[in-house]
């Protein structure tokens, strides 16, 4: 199969034309240039509490039905240190836009996490300001998410009410610029999306460069304005648009995303198989973990069976793959970089 995909042949993979060919190449690029290694992530997701209020997402401020927490600067250590001994070689720090932390104290956070453990660390913090970003670079963060969630203006104005599109795509360009590997994403089967929209959210996202792509299926949840959309279709939609993405950004760090997991038993298990290459299992405290209710099943696979890093390496293992013990840094990055060092010399 060509690298190069028509928009007429993207439509048509997108829709179910040849999932069988599609699925198979995607997996041959991945091994190709990613090898058997599987990155894992450990995330800490210290806060549910936003100040946003996107349609789609459980977090969303006016949720009152959802039992909000912060974890205190010790209590995200303490998870830290557990993952950090259960092998995980990047941590997560992941919230809601929850401007109680101020710049100082995600700022100290970086400092004792990189302190303490040899770890990458990344930011999925959500909107703020240049600064702040480029103060935690200083401090040693290594990775930043900054999620599009959907390219098609209308239906981002629509359902992410007060957002701007143009402030977010600056952000991500912002950070590539003063050096951060920088993740973005979209969510498949957005509402109201279309085969078109998929297309050009693939598109859009490639064009962007990034070392990190992040695409998992819709879920509606309950508590907010869009539950009783309709998630059929979503999760094979997820794993189409993850291959693709995977034909286009060979190098890309991709994760199989816990909502596949959501979604359908082994979710995330096939997505590994169809070009995804990370696994990003939460490590939040076991009392917290099921706050963080962005969508209904959200991190209840790992709280009620086993631990979750454990059950990431086992998935990894049961497919052949191996639980990678490095920090996973971007193909794209070091190749960058490896060109940039020959170039000076
Ligand atoms: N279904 C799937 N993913 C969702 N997200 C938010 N709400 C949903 C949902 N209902 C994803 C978005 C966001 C991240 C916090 O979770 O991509 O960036
Ligand atoms: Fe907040 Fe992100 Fe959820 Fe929007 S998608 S409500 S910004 S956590």
């Amino acid at each position: 199969m060509q690298t190069i995909l028509s928009r007429k042949k993207i439509e048509f993979f997108l829709e179910g034309g040849d999932d069988s060919t599609l699925f198979t190449h995607a997996n041959t690029v991945k091994r190709v240039n990613m090898g058997m290694e599987v990155y894992l992530r450990a995330v800490v997701e210290f806060s549910n509490f936003c100040c946003k209020k996107c349609h789609y997402c459980g977090l969303r401020a006016p949720n009152r039905c959802l039992e909000r927490y912060r974890l205190t600067p010790a209590e995200i250590l303490k998870a830290v240190d557990l993952a950090v001994v259960k092998g995980a070689a990047t941590i997560v720090l992941q919230s809601g836009d929850d401007y109680q932390y101020s710049s100082d104290d995600i700022g100290a956070l970086i400092k004792r996490i990189k302190a303490r453990h040899d770890v990458a660390v990344t930011l999925s913090l959500g909107d703020r300001e240049e600064y702040e970003y480029a103060y935690w670079f200083k401090c040693g963060a290594d990775r930043a998410l900054i999620k599009l969630e959907t390219t098609d203006l209308e239906l981002f104005r629509k359902f992410r009410p007060g957002e701007n599109f143009e402030e977010r795509l600056h952000r991500i360009n912002f950070l590539k610029a003063i050096g951060y590997e920088v993740g973005s994403g979209v969510i498949a089967g957005f509402p109201e999306s279309s085969t078109a929209s998929a297309c050009d959210d693939i598109l859009f996202l490639s064009e962007l460069d990034l070392e990190m792509i992040a695409v998992g299926p819709f879920i509606p949840h309950p508590d907010t304005p869009l539950s009783v959309a309709d998630p059929t279709g979503n999760l094979n939609l997820s794993d189409r648009i993850n291959s693709i993405l995977r034909i286009f950004n060979p190098f890309a760090n991709i994760p199989a995303t816990s909502a596949l997991d959501s979604c359908a038993f082994n979710g995330r298990k096939l997505a590994l198989l169809r070009g995804c290459n990370v696994l990003m299992p939460s490590v939040t405290p076991d009392i917290h973990r099921k706050r963080y209710s962005i969508y209904p099943g959200k991190n209840s696979v790992s709280v009620d069976k086993t631990d979750s890093m454990v059950s990431a390496r086992k998935v990894i293992l049961s497919l052949g793959l191996i639980p990678s013990k490095s920090k996973g840094f971007s193909k794209k990055t070091s190749l960058c970089q490896l060109r940039h060092r020959v170039e000076c010399a």
